[in-house]
């Protein structure tokens, strides 16, 4: 039986791959997405629905199909309708860079992490993201992305961070929606995930986020709504955990009254890899795909059906979404041909993006920018630090090229081939640059002790289906920096995290650089910024608390044995509550609003030269889209050219009752020295509204509103007051 069903979808495959698919009516391009779905859904059989509905099993393990060998290698596949030209969905995981190259001997370029992406606040640099993965993706044969992770920051021990977009939902979206907007325009089915509040890796299948319903709308929600409107993905992956009592890929409240009615989305909706937990409640609630295999959307979904527990109607709706979405991402017109990518020029942009996401936390005396002709020795000392630099795990991903280094103490820990000893040495070749491991702190202590200048690289490796313990580096690499540092005042610590970290030695090293998981050419980069080939402009997207004991849960909530029993006992979930009672305060709300010092405000960062802020006017905005325009001018004060991201704040009305301010847009200008500029910041109505619950919509309210102007969340020199009708 395979063989004959096999049999028959090839000869189809061939048709529809070889492009004769003119002869269907729906390839008429004249024709809406909607007019084209509606007339394939005509013409196909029930059990050609249904087949579209569910993946074809997982390389995860699990039941095999006998079609398991049309898969292109990724994360999974689905079934389209060869005889009627419609071809396989194939997906795979690319966060950061396509996933699988190595099982697949392909070539896939590792770009910064999404969280470092997040911290250029550069819409243009998340746009060269989204567009580099996408051609990468069709260039090994994919047609579906799996990325657009955009769950808020609240848990910043959170393993998933680092392929996140940090803790404010304006940000988040503006920075998400435009990689898939522009990941799509390379014709492939993006999407945005995990949909919604999958804010901890934690017990994430049994997990009930609790949230109110304004904090939601205002928060982990309004990030995809905000990503949704840029980015228009065609696919939203529905998260393992539950929001308010009901699993989120069969919860009608944010799968079908929002999502679908309130924001219109045209797409599909799939489910996280086993997390569909029903049939007939899924399918009313707005679920159209069940991944990786068919445990509730194959023989069970026919049989509900036929039994009329799943209207054909509804049935009928997740096939047109499903084809809807393949026929406006333009996979069909735009069948994929694997083709070879340029690689020097996906390092290039690597390069080019790594260096404008690293933030400058700290630079005293202004040791650094390093000047590579006078700089006499150096000391570059952390593990690996002399082989390569580390990258996130989970279903993100991307193997090196090359070996890498060896991680022997944790396979899982993929370090990628970019040296920043070689990538120093060879930026300053007048220099002596000696290398430490850093595990022999007395041997540290005299290499630093006998250097003009030591670097220490510390990382913090963090992955899918974990949280960190906590937020201090792991290991004796606290001990490590102060070693060092007391053996060195011009000690620069060069971050490689996934998310914040604490620093006890923060007042005895003279620099910090932020550079996060930094990619393919991410030592490169390095050299970059602390040589000042590159002038920092990057700004934190999360925060960075002083200790765990400021955050908003201390410690996290995390499955008990006897849950993880049940759980294991098969009952169904969720099992355990996590409740957001902080609401609205995510991030930097929480902060202000408690009055709490932090170590790095949100929106932070330094740069080799300085800016002054003047001159701010708020007036009304065209009122359509923007309620108000912030207008003030910004100087370069300092002697080198460089990128400033001028931020805009709001604070609401007081019967708003809204935390004491929040990020309403920004305005990225490069100066020379001493120019000076005016820059425009139009914000639109909705990102000074409030979500009123009862009327279940978005509300601009009454009363005076204050403005202000800055560099960060808490370095704000301009204000101004507007009220509104
Ligand atoms: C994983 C992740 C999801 C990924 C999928 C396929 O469990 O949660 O982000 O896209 O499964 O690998």
């Amino acid at each position: 039986m395979a063989l004959v069903v096999a049999g028959g979808l090839a000869a189809g495959m061939a048709r529809a791959q070889s492009g004769s698919q003119t002869q269907f009516p729906w390839m008429d391009t004249s024709l809406s997405p909607d007019q084209r779905a509606g007339l394939v859904l005509k013409e196909m059989t029930l059990d050609e629905k249904i087949r579209m509905m569910h993946g074809q099993g997982s390389p995860f393990g699990g039941p095999v199909s006998p079609n398991a060998w049309m898969s292109n290698g990724g994360d999974g596949f689905s079934l389209g309708v060869p005889r009627l030209g419609i071809p396989n969905l194939q997906m795979i995981g690319s966060a950061y860079g396509v996933r699988f190259s190595a099982a697949n001997g392909r070539y896939s370029t590792a770009l910064p992490a999404n969280l470092a992406q997040t911290a250029t606040w550069d819409p243009g640099a998340a746009c060269a993201y989204g567009a580099l993965i996408g051609r990468e993706e069709r260039a090994q044969g994919y047609n579906m992305s799996l990325a657009g992770g955009v769950d808020l920051a609240r848990e910043l021990r959170n393993g998933r961070n680092f392929e996140y977009h940090g803790e404010d939902p304006i940000l988040a979206g503006v920075m998400v929606g435009n990689r898939v907007r522009c990941e799509q325009e390379q014709h492939i089915l993006s999407e945005l995930k995990h949909y919604a509040v999958n804010d901890q890796e934690s017990g994430r299948g049994i997990v009930n986020s609790v949230i109110d319903r304004r904090a939601l709308r205002e928060t982990d929600l309004l990030a995809f709504e905000i990503g949704n409107q840029i980015g228009r993905p065609w696919a939203i992956m529905c998260a393992y955990n539950g929001v308010n009592g009901d699993y989120a890929c069969e919860n009608k409240y944010i799968l079908d009254e929002v999502l679908k009615k309130e924001w219109g989305f045209q797409g599909f909706v799939l489910s996280d890899w086993g997390g569909t937990h029903s049939t007939v409640k899924a399918s009313a609630a707005g679920l159209d795909m069940e991944q990786p295999d068919e445990r509730f959307y194959g023989a069970a979904m026919k049989k509900a059906v036929l039994d009329g527990k799943v209207p054909m109607a509804e049935l009928d709706d997740h096939v047109r979404r499903i084809l809807r979405a393949e026929f406006g991402s333009g996979i069909i017109d735009n069948p994929t041909r694997k083709f070879v990518v340029n690689v020097d020029e996906g390092f290039a942009v690597a390069r080019r993006l790594a260096g404008e996401s690293m933030v400058l936390l700290r630079n005293e005396h202004r040791l650094l920018p390093l000047d590579a002709g006078t700089v006499k020795s150096i000391a570059v000392i952390g593990e690996h630090a002399d082989v390569g630099m580390i990258s996130g795990g989970g279903s993100a991903q991307v193997d090196p090229e090359g070996s890498y280094a060896p991680a022997w103490e944790n396979p899982a820990h993929v370090w990628f081939p970019t040296s920043p000893l070689k990538a120093i040495a060879a930026r300053a070749p007048r220099a002596r640059v000696k290398f430490q491991y850093g595990a022999d702190l007395p041997a540290a202590a005299a290499l630093a002790r006998n250097s003009q200048v030591a670097i220490v690289f510390a990382h913090q490796w963090t992955s899918e289906a974990m949280d960190l313990p906590s937020l201090s580096l792991p290991g004796d690499q606290d001990k490590l920096i102060e070693t060092v540092a007391a053996a060195n005042p011009n000690t620069i610590v060069v971050l490689e995290t996934g998310t914040a970290v604490t620093m006890p030695w923060v007042n005895r090293v003279s620099g910090i650089v932020e550079a996060w998981y930094a990619g393919s050419r991410g030592a490169e980069a390095v050299a970059d910024v602390l040589f000042g080939d590159v002038n920092p402009s990057a700004r934190l997207p999360i925060t960075f608390p002083v200790s765990e004991a400021d955050m908003p849960h201390p410690t996290m909530t995390v499955p008990s044995p006897e849950i993880l029993k049940e759980e294991k006992a098969g009952k169904k979930g969720p099992l355990f509550d996590v409740d957001y009672s902080e609401g609205l305060k995510v991030g930097y709300k929480w902060y202000d609003a408690e009055k709490k010092p932090v170590l790095f405000p949100f929106g932070f960062g330094l740069s080799y030269t300085t800016y002054s802020y003047s001159g701010l006017s708020v007036t009304r905005g065209n009122g359509a889209t923007d309620a108000l325009t912030a207008t003030f001018r910004v100087k370069n004060t300092g002697s080198r050219a460089g990128t400033e991201i001028a931020e805009v704040y709001a604070s609401l009305p007081a019967a708003a009752g809204e935390p004491p301010s929040r990020l309403v847009g920004w305005s990225r200008v490069t100066l020379k020295p001493g120019e000076t500029r005016q820059v425009t910041v139009a914000i639109p109505a909705m990102y000074l509204s409030v979500f009123d619950v009862a009327a279940e919509k978005w509300k601009l309210l009454p009363g005076g509103y204050i403005l202000r102007a800055g560099r960060s969340s808490r370095d704000l020199p301009l204000q101004s007051g507007l009220t509104l009708p």
